[in-house]
């Protein structure tokens, strides 16, 4: 049943993504992967051009021929010679890594994992299930561990650099930040040199509580200025942006505004990794390139451990909300649940009674209701994971966090916002066994969204890095 619903809402675009994140990992070797390889079809060439063009658009091939750094040459299968960097030979031996280990028969998939996993004795985690996309191709967690390098800009001062909110819904925006500029981060880069990727650590979040004036009828335009002026900065006094007109550069933000205030900078719009809460595929969010960040309301500011609530057979409550009028989808889900359709087992408040604890409703609610507020992304998502109950996601154009590695269609269920008076009987829907194994998987996936600080391996932060550093292997520069 919640197939149905999922096909209108998000499959295009978690199809496309598939399609794109996992091509270097799921499928054979495409040609735009190869490049010291085999002389690519014709169709790969125009897939590798496509590629370059949407990251680099001015002068897509010749790149190459600008090499910065000492090139080192490869004779292709071929007989061509191809130009590449010790930072893209790097990257492409990664990608043939993770499409090898994609390939892997499960029995010699396991036993590898294993062995790898097991280099950290304290955590022998190997991903397993229907609940990832290909728990082999994950193997590109362990190559981001071997490898995965990047500098953090010291440009800025706090509280507009390097310092972003800690509590509340943005928290992640903050806790991200924290989490690059602690000495313990085993991503940082010790020199920009051997770095793959460069982090902008600008705050959308900071730029809105100190520079945004109410008043102002152009209310973007400072805030845009600033992360302009940022990147102009540090283009001017590194090499680095120049090079790669910002396709390896990234900013992280949760705020709604992220998108709209990253639109201050044309090239960080179009070519950089933008990572962010709002990702609205409807509003220039390019799933290959940006990423998903899981909004998560720490509204204390606390770091708390997931639960499995209550058993299934216990979970008397068929959908649990409780949120504010914010937008259309949730408009219409409070207009038709709590007008005249009103039901016992449809548990929806706009406010909760006082006395009744969130946490606690959600935990024994079979689904929690995940729908869109006023942008996309919902806090909720991450909640429903954390209370073992199944999220029912409700929006539009949504790519749901780390979809590239986990399979929502697997743990969740999707309803297209036109189909909310269908709710109850969408989910009345899912058989009693189908329920189990949907929750089942949600309990196996909650390991990812578990904050820590400092990050610990698969969480919620390295889970984020795992994001950017699939979007880096999409990109090949000459360097
Ligand atoms: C907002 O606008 C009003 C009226 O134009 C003005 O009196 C006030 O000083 C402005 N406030 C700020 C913070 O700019
Ligand atoms: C990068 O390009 C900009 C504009 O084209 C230029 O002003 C700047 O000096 C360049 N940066 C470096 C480090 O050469
Ligand atoms: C679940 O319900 C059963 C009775 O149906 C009860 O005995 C049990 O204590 C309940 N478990 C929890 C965790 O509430
Ligand atoms: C996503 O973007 C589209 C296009 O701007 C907009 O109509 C829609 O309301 C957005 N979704 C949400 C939930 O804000």
């Amino acid at each position: 049943m919640e197939n149905g619903g999922r096909v209108a809402a998000i499959a295009a675009p978690l199809l496309a993504f598939a399609l794109l994140a996992a091509s270097f990992a799921l499928l054979p070797p495409p040609a735009f992967l190869s490049f010291g390889g085999a002389e690519p079809s014709a169709v790969g060439r125009e897939r590798r051009r496509e590629h370059f063009l949407r990251h680099v658009p001015h002068e897509p091939q010749k790149a190459a021929s600008r090499m910065p750094a000492a090139p080192s040459t490869q004779p292709s299968a071929a007989g061509k010679v191809s130009v590449v960097g010790p930072i893209e030979e790097g990257l492409a031996r990664s990608r043939a890594a993770i499409r090898r280990a994609a390939r892997e028969t499960p029995a010699t998939a396991a036993e590898s994992a294993r062995r790898r996993s097991f280099k950290d004795a304290g955590d022998a985690f190997v991903p397993r299930g229907a609940v990832y996309r290909n728990p082999r191709a994950f193997h590109s967690y362990l190559e981001m561990e071997r490898k995965f390098k990047i500098w953090t800009y010291r440009e800025g001062e706090p509280p507009l650099a390097h310092l972003g909110p800690g509590a509340d819904i943005y928290s992640i925006e903050g806790q991200f930040l924290e989490e690059m500029e602690d000495p313990r981060n085993p991503f940082a880069a010790r020199d920009p040199r051997e770095a793959h990727a460069f982090l902008l650590p600008v705050s959308v979040c900071n730029l809105v509580q100190y520079i945004y004036r109410l008043n102002t009828t152009a209310y973007l335009a400072p805030m845009r200025r600033m992360l302009a002026d940022y990147v102009d900065v540090v283009a001017a006094k590194h090499p680095y942006w120049n090079r790669s007109r910002g396709a390896d550069h990234i900013i992280v933000s949760c705020h709604d505004w992220g998108p709209l205030v990253s639109e201050g900078h044309r090239e960080l719009y179009t070519n950089s990794i933008r990572v962010l809460c709002n990702a609205n595929t409807s509003e220039g969010f390019i799933p290959r390139k940006d990423a998903t960040l899981p909004e998560v309301n720490l509204a204390d500011g606390l770091l708390r451990r997931p639960t499995f609530g209550l058993p299934p057979e216990n979970r008397t409550v068929l959908a649990f909300f409780a949120g504010g009028v914010h937008g259309h989808i949730r408009k219409a889900l409070l207009g038709y649940w709590l007008g005249k359709n009103k039901d016992p087992e449809m548990d929806v408040h706009e406010y909760l009674p006082a006395g009744q604890d969130y946490h606690a409703l959600m935990a024994r609610a079979r689904f929690c209701l995940c729908p869109s507020g006023f942008e996309v992304a919902s806090p909720r998502v991450v909640e429903s994971v954390f209370a073992g109950c199944v999220p029912v996601i409700i929006s539009n154009g949504y790519p749901p966090p780390f979809s590239d590695v986990l399979d929502w269609s697997k743990m969740s269920v999707a309803v297209p916002p036109e189909r909310i008076p269908e709710l109850k009987a969408i989910l009345k829907g899912v058989s009693d066994r189908r329920y189990r194994v949907l929750r089942a998987r949600v309990l196996q996936a909650q390991r990812h969204f578990v904050m820590h600080r400092p990050a610990r391996r698969f969480d919620i932060i390295h889970m984020v890095m795992h994001s950017i550093w699939l979007r880096r292997l999409n990109v090949r520069l000459p360097y």
